[in-house]
């Protein structure tokens, strides 16, 4: 079968504009100011900052390398640098497929805010109303009892978005959505914050924010989640930035990229928890309580606070609830499709199928997984451990295995350093490999270690071991498992594969230089 030529961005601008979408999500307005305020508030910005330096920028900066150098999906890329290694790449296309089937389920909780905001459908009690009118979620995991169809239809809705724009390819599809959506989420997001910083009583929220609880940071925890926190915001760990490197021209600015990505990601997430707790502090101040009995922690905060919130404002409460919710439905679809788009193209490549094949077979298997479990009773219990795990030990762990395999085992960062230099604006120095191959590993390392004894010694918010070990260990170690065996099977193609790596280095398209 004649080989497809590999699809491109139409422009720098597009990529950029994609791999900011893909970065900016739920991780930045959902997750950050929780987590931020869940491990020590203002102490928790400098794990947050030194993870950015010393994990993110160069862990996005090798993926972005890792993509450009071999223009293939993960696995192919990762097989491509070692055979073995192609092991990496499907467990990181495992991990998509777990991130992705609850992520989609967020978003389609803010498609059903924007619409409850006009007519503040909560009511008295937004607490009550998220979780027992809307999800009527059970009180403890279990076998599925129920399926709510208020959460399914516009989780069907999300679905549908994403396959769509994803079909279309990446030009005409991820490219053009993202130019749509990427600016319509900065000015509802502007516009927002603005809003929430006028409120009375700002400043208290801020100050809950950002007051430093410094015993935060004797706490191994707190850095492991500073870390997961960078990773999954950065969409780097999971293989996005990878696959979207691989359809960049030739000729592309790849420090300059990363640093855009990766401050723009950052600005953003800060800009999130100023408008988050800018809007509590109202909240606190308006109901004479502390911010820390308004700011819910978890997954709630999101949906409870905020509706209260918008229940509390004497005016303009309808729209800044669309503006809210809107943003989130914005941010998260941009994202949801760069994941989704792992798996899609992994599977292009393996099985050397057609993108509209590829997204139906994949991404319809994703969708149905997603819709199956999450609109249940139980699908809360069942996202809040996914979460937890595939974010400790699927992403961040991934990305670990990554520097070590790339970096120690195999030695290729004076490869990757030597391509990124050939076609960047900004040259890597010594202080990648040293902050990417040396200070990482270790922090992280440890950090992993500590986490694990913290989750041995008492469940992780309190679920019974039973649903613990099976939806979350076991589907973190599941996910590995499958990596490898996925690894093992045989390619069809790889005469095919071996054709065009020998094509490419005839080209000089794959470059050898600085390889040991
Ligand atoms: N990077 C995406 C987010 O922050 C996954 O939500």
């Amino acid at each position: 079968m004649a080989e497809q030529p590999r699809e491109q961005w139409g422009t720098r601008a597009g990529f950029l504009m994609a791999a900011i979408g893909s970065a900016v999500g739920l991780g930045n307005i959902w997750r950050f100011p929780y987590i931020a305020y869940e491990n020590g508030g203002g102490a928790f910005l400098l794990p947050y900052l030194i993870a950015l330096l010393t994990a993110g920028i160069p862990l996005l900066v090798l993926e972005y390398s890792i993509g450009h150098k071999y223009r293939s999906s993960a696995p192919l890329s990762y097989r491509r640098i070692a055979r073995p290694a192609e092991a990496i790449g499907w467990w990181q296309v495992a991990i998509c497929f777990v991130v992705a089937v609850y992520y989609a389920v967020i978003i389609a909780w803010s498609v059903r805010f924007v619409g409850f905001s006009v007519s503040q459908e909560w009511g008295e009690d937004p607490n009550a109303f998220f979780f027992n009118d809307f999800l009527q979620m059970s009180d403890a995991p279990g076998m599925v009892s129920g399926y709510v169809s208020g959460v399914a239809w516009p989780l069907v809705g999300v679905w549908a978005v994403v396959l769509a724009v994803l079909a279309l390819g990446v030009r005409n599809g991820i490219e053009k959505a993202n130019k749509v959506f990427i600016p319509l989420l900065v000015v509802l997001f502007l516009l927002l914050v603005a809003q929430a910083l006028t409120l009375d009583g700002a400043t208290l929220g801020l100050d809950a924010l950002f007051t430093p609880d410094w015993s935060a940071m004797l706490d191994g925890s707190v850095w492991v989640a500073a870390y997961g926190q960078i990773f999954f915001s950065l969409s780097i760990g999971f293989a996005i930035m990878v696959t979207y490197a691989s359809y960049l021209r030739r000729k592309a600015d790849l420090t300059g990229s990363a640093l855009v990505a990766g401050f723009s990601n950052s600005s953003f997430e800060l800009l999130a928890g100023i408008g988050v707790f800018a809007a509590l502090g109202f909240m606190a101040n308006a109901a004479g309580t502390g911010v820390d009995e308004v700011a819910t922690s978890g997954i709630g905060l999101a949906f409870v606070a905020f509706p209260q919130i918008i229940s509390t404002l004497p005016l303009g409460g309808a729209l800044f609830g669309i503006l809210f919710f809107g943003s989130l439905t914005v941010a998260g679809l941009t994202s949801l499709i760069s994941i989704v788009q792992v798996i899609v193209s992994a599977v292009q490549d393996r099985l050397g199928l057609g993108r509209v094949q590829s997204v139906l077979m994949v991404g319809g298997a994703t969708a149905l997984a997603s819709i199956l479990l999450f609109p249940t009773p139980e699908g809360l219990h069942f996202l809040d451990v996914f979460d937890h795990f595939i974010n400790q030990y699927g992403i961040a762990l991934a990305g670990l295995v990554m520097i070590i395999v790339f970096g120690w085992i195999l030695r290729k960062l004076p490869m990757f350093q030597a391509h990124t230099n050939a076609v960047s604006s900004l040259r890597l120095g010594t202080w990648w490999k040293v902050a990417l191959a040396g200070v990482t590993p270790i922090l992280l390392g440890f950090m992993m270690w500590d986490s694990v004894r913290t989750e041995l010694s008492e469940n992780y918010a309190g679920y019974p071991t039973g649903f613990l070990l099976s939806a979350g260990w076991g589907l973190a170690i599941g996910a590995i498992v499958l990596g490898i065996v996925i690894s093992l099977f045989p390619w069809k193609r790889a005469d095919a594969i071996a054709r065009d790596d020998a094509a490419q280095e005839a080209a000089g398209t794959t470059t050898k230089e600085g390889e040991s």
